[in-house]
């Protein structure tokens, strides 16, 4: 069995697709979720975790002098944990070199639309679909890819795409993204933990 350390800030609701999957979807008897990561102890996510019975972990970044140090503590975690693979989920925040050089192409994140499209810093959450809407697209979607030192710029794993239709706005297109997220996520992973 893989084990995937989470990192998470907000509501969770793709860990909970991810810990679904590995219960009893698509990633049963492959792999396992064995920590949550947060740097919020208000996010939902950890709730999610709790409920399953899934260590958590709150890093606070201001017990830290320095955002390296912030970003070791997470490493420690993650190494004691003895993660395999290191999902992103609504993480938000910078990811370090001390991260990725311990986890070469071991860390992948899901972002809301199709990169290399609206991508990069300052596009997450509502303003990647504002954006979307504004350039008059006709489809989104989500990709998930691998993480490095720049945002929303690794090399992708798997992306699907929604249409958006004319009545679309920004938040009923976040809507339907997030729901094609939660199948996404777990296929992706799969593809990276059996190496296809
Ligand atoms: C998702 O839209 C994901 O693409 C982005 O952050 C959001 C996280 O949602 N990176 P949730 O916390 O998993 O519900």
């Amino acid at each position: 069995m893989k084990k995937i350390g989470v990192l998470v800030s907000g509501g969770g609701s793709n860990l909970e697709s991810i810990i679904e999957a590995c219960k009893s979807g698509i990633l049963k008897d492959i792999a396992l979720v064995c920590v949550v990561i947060s740097n919020r102890s208000d996010a939902y996510a950890l709730q999610r975790a709790k409920k399953n019975n899934i260590p958590s972990v709150f890093v606070d970044k201001n017990s830290f002098m320095t955002y390296l140090e912030f970003s070791d503590a997470i490493l420690r975690e993650l190494l004691e944990y003895k993660v395999d693979l290191v999902c992103l989920s609504g993480f938000m925040q910078k990811v370090e070199a001390n991260l990725i050089n311990a986890f070469k192409n071991k860390i992948i994140n899901i972002h809301p639309a199709l990169l290399p499209k609206f991508g990069g810093k300052g596009m997450y959450g509502h303003f990647v679909h504002e954006a979307v809407i504004a350039s008059k697209e006709s489809k989104s979607g989500a990709t998930v890819h691998f993480v490095d030192d720049q945002y929303d710029h690794g090399k992708t794993i798997a992306q699907i795409e929604v249409p958006v239709l004319v009545n679309d706005t920004s938040k009923t297109l976040a809507e339907k993204v997030l729901k094609v997220e939660h199948d996404l996520y777990p296929k992706a992973i799969k593809i990276i933990l059996e190496d296809k």
